[in-house]
């Protein structure tokens, strides 16, 4: 219990320093894991049942066909390695395919989310243990001693890897390298390049829950930050970065404007943003390179017919010297 209290109280410095430090830049910046509060986290589920949100039923139908293969892939006895609580049903896909397996380990720094799912998996597999780990996993970690060590192997799918940026993704892929060890697994799910519109309306709804759970972080800040942001002044936007090969969710101020956070005044011009969100698009070759670069090897590729959407089977590769070092950067995409 003091160990969560210590955490929350720890988070909260951590944002009050993110959206401090975030909105004194030329361009205002929060990160993205701020976006996912508790009411955050509830929008989002909303999200992922939305028409235009595609991702998540076609990541789901990829499991669902091709768990069988995947199974086979990570083999008998699999320790599985989940980076992020997923409060969805993929993490079930997949260990409902595995062959006997050993243990689940969901990995995630929101400690309440990461119990409702540990509680949920081991509902479900009573005969799985479950060993939730609380922490940052995009820092660095040591997998504690209890966890086997034989046959690991790491799942993360959500495209989440595409909110990382470069660095700090083949940073994580690195890390799960070292976590599984030498003979381990790796899968994977990356949201592919595809036509804007597309990815556009994805992240602009015509509900508007996608804007609802973008300003919802102002909500957040004015609650725990001591905030002033007045939400009618500001507006949703969702951005195609082509040099990025991602779409940027921002918040635009409808007026020029003068918000308080926690005693401290930040000025905005008309139309001025914060970038809130960043959802990097991959293609097929250019996450199959930046694996590579991180010590991993392409088994598989699973997709769905549209090519919307792929799931990466991989397998651990040796390490080599350059391969450590930490400026090595992920391209999204290569070949345009
Ligand atoms: C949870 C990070 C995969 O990038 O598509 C959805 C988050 N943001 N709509 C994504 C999100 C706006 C989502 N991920």
């Amino acid at each position: 219990m003091l160990d969560l209290v210590e955490s929350k109280f720890g988070q909260h410095e951590a944002f009050r320093a993110d959206v401090l430090g975030g909105l004194a830049q030329r361009q205002k910046t929060i990160p993205a894991r701020w976006l996912y509060d508790q009411r955050g986290s509830e929008l989002f589920e909303e999200i992922t049942g939305l028409d235009e949100y595609y991702l998540t039923r076609t990541e789901t139908a990829i499991l669902r066909r091709n768990s069988g293969e995947m199974a086979g892939l990570l083999g008998e006895d699999a320790v599985l390695l989940e980076y992020g609580a997923g409060a969805g049903i993929k993490s079930e896909i997949l260990i409902d395919a595995l062959k006997a397996p050993r243990m689940y380990v969901p990995i995630d720094i929101a400690a309440d989310f990461l119990a409702q799912t540990a509680a949920r998996i081991r509902d479900r597999f009573p005969e799985l243990p479950t060993r939730p780990i609380i922490t940052d996993f995009t820092a660095d970690f040591d997998m504690p001693a209890d966890i086997p060590a034989q046959r690991r192997a790491a799942f993360f799918p959500g495209s989440t890897i595409g909110n990382l940026g470069q660095s700090e993704a083949a940073a994580l892929l690195r890390r799960m390298r070292q976590h599984v060890g030498e003979r381990g697994k790796a899968m994977i799910g990356v949201d592919l390049r595809k036509d804007v519109e597309i990815l556009i309306a994805a992240y602009d709804d015509k509900r508007g829950v996608t804007a609802e759970f973008n300003l919802n972080l102002l909500r957040r800040i004015n609650r725990e930050l001591n905030g002033s942001f007045p939400l009618e002044a500001f507006a949703h936007e969702a951005r195609w970065n082509e040099h990025e090969s991602a779409i940027e969710m921002h918040l635009v101020s409808r007026k020029p404007q003068v918000v308080s956070v926690a005693g401290r005044g930040f000025a905005f011009a008309q139309g001025e943003t914060i970038h809130t969100e960043t959802c990097r698009k991959f293609d097929v070759a250019g996450f199959a390179y930046a694996a590579q670069q991180s010590s991993w090897r392409v088994d598989r590729v699973w997709s769905d017919p549209a090519e919307l959407f792929a799931v990466f089977g991989l397998h651990a590769h040796a390490f080599f010297p350059s391969q450590l070092a930490p400026e090595v950067g992920l391209p999204a995409a290569i070949g345009y």
